[in-house]
């Protein structure tokens, strides 16, 4: 077998951060709205130094450094992001630039977008590429990225917006390979939230119809998922614990939380025995998928069952999402940075991570991968997490006040899609290796700069 999959990963944060529980008063929530209602912690915050181009070329020149990859060996690279400031130019083709030195010019795949999925597409078109008769020798690495910044006008959906960007670094004979067959995708037409006004950053959403789209599709995924794993793999009546870990795009973790109890709901609405319930459920009159959406206690009853197992399976992965907010298309990857860099290599072998990805309007897969427990995959673990250090990086973060961010997004506001601009902002407090704008020339071209 070719065991496609994982070989590295590097997430890129920027340097400064809100605090969420600042913000709360700064906004006039009421105490604990972001904190214990969306279950977040700190939000990144990019200035006006920084782009979706900026921070890709970060993470992958980054990625490149740390796992020593000679830029002449990729022979794939695509990125997902919703991050638009160019309707034709791609952020790849600005990419491309980190391996003129190298000469490398033949490097297949391009940009994908939808919402927070385009990452995702991105990851099966080089898992596509990798098992295809099209991988020449010497040139067998893929490299994924999966970025966004995630801003939203002020009001009550601008909590949990975020940024950041994550490189992974793929190819034959992984560490950590994707298990093949148990793909599972739903795909359908819904407005919940899209960005028509490309003079804006901000999209237009729908909070409540977000919310109920990513449990339906959570549901659907899921399903699929696990009827191929009885199909494909032979696994009698599976159940949430099939899955060791669990990595979810995540907007905000109190969703996640939800979701890990909604996937126990289905559990037992396949097989009535999968798990003891209180007669509340036994009883419950509507207990169907699509009459339970908005049902709270139907909620609570199975966020409740799972909570240890949400400890183990699903926590790990939710350090990066609770301390910089959704990075849209890296909110799932952030979640594998997290899990790959705080868990020890020893806890990772041998077991199974379900990853499960969302992208409004809407496009969702679920899907796993497997950590193999050889001696070399674990040295390839043990240096992954050295390379990430999530928590040391964490805590290297500067925390800006509100009021600073606020007046952060007027500026990005009102230079959006600007010409003939200079940035204001500083380029001193940024992370070593931190890609910035240098300029916007008077016909749209942006020239960049490493720290
Ligand atoms: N202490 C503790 N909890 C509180 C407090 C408090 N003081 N105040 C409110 N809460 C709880 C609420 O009960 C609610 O929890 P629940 O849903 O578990 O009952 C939670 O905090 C949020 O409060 P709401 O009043 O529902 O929040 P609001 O409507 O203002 O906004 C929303 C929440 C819809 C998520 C908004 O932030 C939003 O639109 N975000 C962008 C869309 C989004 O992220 N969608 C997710 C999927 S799509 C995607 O990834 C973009």
């Amino acid at each position: 077998p070719l065991n496609v999959g994982i070989h590295g990963a590097e997430i890129y944060i920027p340097k400064k951060f809100v605090n969420q529980t600042e913000l709360e008063q700064f906004d006039g929530a009421s105490a604990g709205k972001y904190t214990i209602g969306l279950g977040q912690l700190n939000m990144s915050v990019c200035d006006d130094r920084e782009d979706i181009n900026s921070i890709c070329l970060t993470a992958v020149s980054s990625l490149l450094e740390k796992y020593e990859i000679d830029p002449a060996s990729v022979g794939f690279l695509e990125v997902g992001t919703e991050t638009i400031i160019d309707k034709s130019k791609s952020v790849k083709s600005v990419l491309m630039q980190l391996f003129v030195e190298s000469g490398n010019h033949n490097i297949e795949g391009i940009d994908c977008k939808n919402a927070c999925y385009g990452g995702t597409n991105a990851l099966f078109g080089a898992i596509n590429w990798l098992e295809s008769g099209y991988v020449e020798e010497g040139k067998e690495w893929a490299i994924v990225v999966a970025a966004d910044i995630a801003v939203y006008k002020s009001g009550s959906a601008r909590p949990t917006g975020g940024a950041g960007a994550i490189a992974i670094l793929l190819g034959r004979q992984a560490p950590i390979v994707f298990d093949r067959g148990v793909r599972s995708t739903f795909m359908d037409h819904v407005w919940d939230f899209y960005k028509p006004d490309l003079h804006s950053e901000y999209p237009e959403v729908d909070g409540p119809l977000s919310n109920t789209c990513y449990i339906k599709a959570i549901d659907k995924c899921y399903e699929g998922y696990l009827d191929r794993l009885e199909k494909y793999q032979g696994i009698v009546t599976p159940t949430l614990k099939i899955g060791d870990y669990y990595l979810f795009h995540c907007p905000y973790s109190k969703l996640v939380q939800k979701s890990f109890g909604r996937l126990a709901f289905n559990d037992y609405l396949r097989n009535k025995d999968a798990i003891p319930v209180p007669d509340a459920i036994k009883e419950h009159p509507n207990l169907t998928r699509e009459k339970t959406y908005a049902d709270k206690n139907v909620e609570k009853i199975f966020m409740d069952i799972v909570k240890a197992d949400q400890k183990a399976r699903v926590d790990p992965g939710l350090i990066a999402s609770r301390n910089c907010g959704n990075m849209y298309c890296g909110s799932l990857y952030s979640g594998l940075c997290s899990l790959l860099s705080e868990t020890p290599a020893e806890s990772l072998a041998g077991k199974r991570i379900v990853l499960f990805s969302y992208g409004s309007g809407l496009s969702s897969s679920m899907f796993s991968a497997s950590v193999q427990q050889d001696g070399a995959s674990i040295a390839a673990l043990k240096r992954i997490s050295q390379n990430i250090r999530l928590a040391d990086r964490l805590a290297a973060r500067t925390k800006i006040e509100p009021k600073v961010y606020d007046e952060i997004m007027a500026l990005r506001q009102a230079t959006h899609n600007v010409k003939s601009y200079t940035p204001v902002s500083s380029v001193k407090d940024v992370f070593p290796g931190t890609w910035y704008l240098v300029e916007i020339d008077g016909m749209f071209r942006r020239k960049y700069a490493r720290a």
